[in-house]
């Protein structure tokens, strides 16, 4: 009775395994190239979409744009303040929104058209022109303006408020701005 000799050993030993950490075999080496690389395409491709839809965090949140007054001739002989509602557009990122605001066309100290804000510097309370007082009266809390905006009396912290304002082809135009209320000096919020 014959004995097979069987022996315990593979016919092929395999490689130790501290050889097979320090040389990973060469498709795994392969298959993570691809992937980096797929993830790199992948973000190159993302880029436009993430700036798009960011654009309204990223950028300037309100843009100004010129509103009409009224035509410089209108404005020729003033002898008191007019008051103008202007139409104003305003992009806040995605939103796109118009309104209408009231200002009033003055002439200055040198003789000069300049358009004021009819936004009380106080409280923001909207500022009437008194005709019968010559004045610009606050129904909030008795601020009074002089015709040309300049504080008289009353909380307000400020004159009242100029915008920007040009003449092109003969129509007087402004940049509607907001200010901060309740400080001494005009700073622009919006
Ligand atoms: S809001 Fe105009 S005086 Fe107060």
């Amino acid at each position: 009775m014959s004995t097979s000799n069987i022996s315990s050993k593979p016919a092929h030993p395999t490689k130790p395994d501290s050889e097979d950490l320090a040389n990973p075999p060469r498709r795994s080496f392969l298959a993570g190239l691809l992937a980096a690389g797929a993830a790199g395409v992948g973000a190159l491709l993302a880029l436009p979409v993430v700036k798009f839809v960011l654009h309204p965090v990223l950028a300037n949140t309100t843009e100004k744009s010129w509103s009409d007054v009224g035509s410089v001739d209108e404005f020729q002989s003033l002898t008191a303040p007019v008051k103008k509602l202007v139409q104003i557009e305003q992009l806040d990122g995605w939103r796109r929104t118009v309104s209408q605001k009231p200002v009033y066309v003055v002439r200055d100290s040198s003789g000069q058209i300049a358009v004021l804000s009819a936004v009380c510097p106080h409280l923001g309370c909207s500022l009437p022109w008194v005709e019968a007082k010559n004045e610009f009266i606050c129904p909030c809390h008795n601020g009074t303006f002089d015709p040309i905006g300049k504080l008289v009396s009353g909380p307000p912290p400020r004159n009242m408020d100029t915008v920007p304002m040009k003449v092109e082809d003969g129509v007087v135009k402004i940049q509607y701005e907001f200010f901060r209320p309740l400080i001494p000096n005009k700073e622009v919020v919006a």
